[in-house]
């Protein structure tokens, strides 16, 4: 792929009606999950992208077939703890903090060492976040501060274990969750909310989870050591990815645009949450079920009276990885916008609280950053016409297509670096964005 794309004219009106990428953690969950079902698993519309592609390598690693097809992926699963693995396998988890973070919980009880690395901005992200309760488990790690790569090493004789998850993280919740899908006896975990997916799967397939949730945390606990059988299961689109089309559509002059069977997973709908509060004309029709996921169309209209938000802190975690494009609507809203608790944002592919902010002072918005809040001074007349170069951003695919967006909608004339970035989650963002008339070279 190129270096990077220059952007210099604004998308002209549209009414579209399109399909984005398969949604990234279901598909990266079917993948562990399916390794370690008993028997054969069919995914329909997994997501083709870096992310994934590194899921399968990873199990296939472990010994586990993989039968790759146009729409549809198999794999042949060996049943809880029956991989064959050789003592030292190297698992590169690429950009993908999900999987890496899912594969160690995967292998909690395998006795030989895993070699875990990842790339530039994955060896920067912590993992004491399940290094520390996957250590009370039994397993045993060596690291050079918590980052990768890491040496790990699972056990034959795992305890359950009892743990306040505290950062709001799927990551960590689904890890320990896989660990104790691996152990004898009952796991027990308070955690904060976050997505949900992984319980969601294992309800799906009849293992023994049992969920209690009051406004502030919920408890989960799972009994291990339940072998289940391969099933199939139909991957609806990324909402995340969705994200960057209905903030172009919000920001653009008379275009309409529909977005075709989406996850709308309730932890996961933040987003729309939150335009609605921003005065966002936003419809879910068409709503289904896929596996235990709630799924719809989504339909969005251009809307000219923005109006700025004081964001909820119960809702970031159901926005975390759409507050980057949601930072950029409030910079065209009335008024000034507030986020508190947005810390986490730091922790992501790169530092999205650091470099959104910067992002908008490039283009003339007055931002307030803390290491945990933004305020943002939106101005619905904000149009741009200057050059702006985008780059150093680790490669992150959301600033990457944030900054595509940006470009789109305000003006200006961009270079956009990265744009290979893309390829971790949403492989056909540009291709997408040029059908519905956007001019990018
Ligand atoms: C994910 C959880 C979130 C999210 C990430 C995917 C998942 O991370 O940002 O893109 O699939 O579990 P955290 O769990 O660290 O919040």
């Amino acid at each position: 792929m190129k270096k990077y794309v220059l952007i210099g004219d604004q998308i002209k009106k549209y009414k579209k009606i399109i399909n984005v990428s398969a949604d990234k953690s279901l598909s990266i969950r079917w993948v562990l999950m399916a390794a370690q079902a008993v028997g054969k698993s069919i995914a329909y519309n997994l997501l083709n992208s870096e992310d994934v592609n590194n899921s399968l390598i990873a199990v296939k690693k472990l010994g586990v077939k993989v039968i790759k097809k146009k729409n549809l992926c198999q794999i042949n699963g060996v049943g809880l703890n029956g991989f064959s693995i050789k003592n030292n396998t190297v698992i590169d988890a690429g950009n993908s903090g999900t999987l890496a973070r899912l594969i160690i919980g995967v292998l909690a009880k395998s006795n030989k060492t895993i070699v875990l690395k990842g790339d530039k901005s994955l060896s920067k992200r912590d993992f004491s976040r399940v290094i520390k309760p996957l250590k009370k488990f039994g397993l045993s790690f060596k690291s050079n501060k918590n980052n990768l790569p890491i040496k790990f090493k699972g056990t034959n004789y795992l305890s359950p274990i009892q743990y306040k998850e505290l950062k709001g993280s799927a990551q960590v919740k689904s890890s320990i969750l896989l660990a104790a899908l691996n152990t004898p006896g009952k796991t027990k975990v308070r955690c904060f909310p976050s997505r949900d997916h992984t319980e969601r799967l294992f309800k799906f397939l009849n293992l023994p989870i049992k969920i209690k949730k009051n406004k502030k945390y919920e408890i989960i606990e799972l009994t291990g050591q339940k072998q289940f059988s391969g099933f199939n299961y139909k991957i609806p689109g990324d909402i995340s990815s969705s994200a960057f089309f209905i903030v172009l559509t919000l920001l653009s002059k008379n275009s309409e645009i529909k977005i075709k069977n989406i996850n709308i997973n309730k932890s996961r709908t933040g987003i729309i949450e939150i335009l609605k509060k921003m005065n966002a004309k936003i419809k879910l029709i068409n709503k289904k079920i896929y596996n235990g996921e709630e799924v719809s169309d989504i339909v969005i209209k251009s809307s000219k009276n923005l109006k700025s938000i004081n964001c909820p802190t119960e809702i970031n975690s159901r926005a975390i990885d759409e507050l980057i494009i949601i930072f950029l609507v409030c910079a065209k809203a009335k008024g000034i916008s507030y986020f508190k608790n947005i810390q986490e944002l730091r922790h992501k592919e790169s530092d999205r609280l650091k470099l959104s902010a910067n992002f908008l002072k490039m283009i003339g918005v007055k931002v307030e950053k803390t290491s945990s809040t933004l305020k943002i001074h939106g101005n619905p007349n904000l149009e741009l016409n200057k050059n702006y170069i985008v780059k150093n951003f680790m490669k992150d695919h959301r600033i990457f297509m944030m900054a595509c967006i940006a470009a789109l909608t305000l003006g200006g004339k961009w270079k956009i670096h990265d744009p290979d970035s893309i390829k971790t989650s949403f492989p056909k963002f540009l291709s997408i964005l040029k059908s519905i008339g956007a001019k990018i070279n």
